[in-house]
């Protein structure tokens, strides 16, 4: 039996989020346990998604840091992401994190998993 791979996504509003400000949500799946979570983020009007948990501990980004410059700072032991790449700025992690494709459509945000 062939598995059929469907691509899962994420359609909220965009004043879900005001500018310079991230939340976390999560993508479906059939058990809770298997949905990932991504932190959506609006930098001064458009919209970005990345992995939701640090990689340094594991740890939720949302109650990070939004810099002026577009980095994530975790609020856990201060490591630094760049919010377009996923691309660790500064340690402790050392691994970069997922960076999912956003489309804006009208007044929503569509992210793809
Ligand atoms: S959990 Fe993010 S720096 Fe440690």
């Amino acid at each position: 039996m062939t598995k059929m791979l469907t691509q899962q996504k994420i359609v909220i509003k965009k004043d879900e989020i005001p500018p310079m400000s991230m939340v976390e949500y999560y993508f479906p799946a059939q058990k809770p346990w298997e949905r990932k979570p991504v932190l959506v983020i609006n930098y001064k009007g458009s919209f970005f998604a990345i992995e939701a948990f640090c990689s340094h501990a594991g740890l939720s980004l949302e109650d990070g840091f939004l810099t002026d410059d577009g980095k994530v700072v975790c609020p856990w032991h201060g490591s630094v992401f760049d919010i377009k790449t996923g691309k660790v700025v500064d340690g402790p992690a050392k691994r970069d994190l997922k960076t999912y494709h956003v489309e804006v459509k009208g007044d929503e945000v569509i992210i793809y998993e």
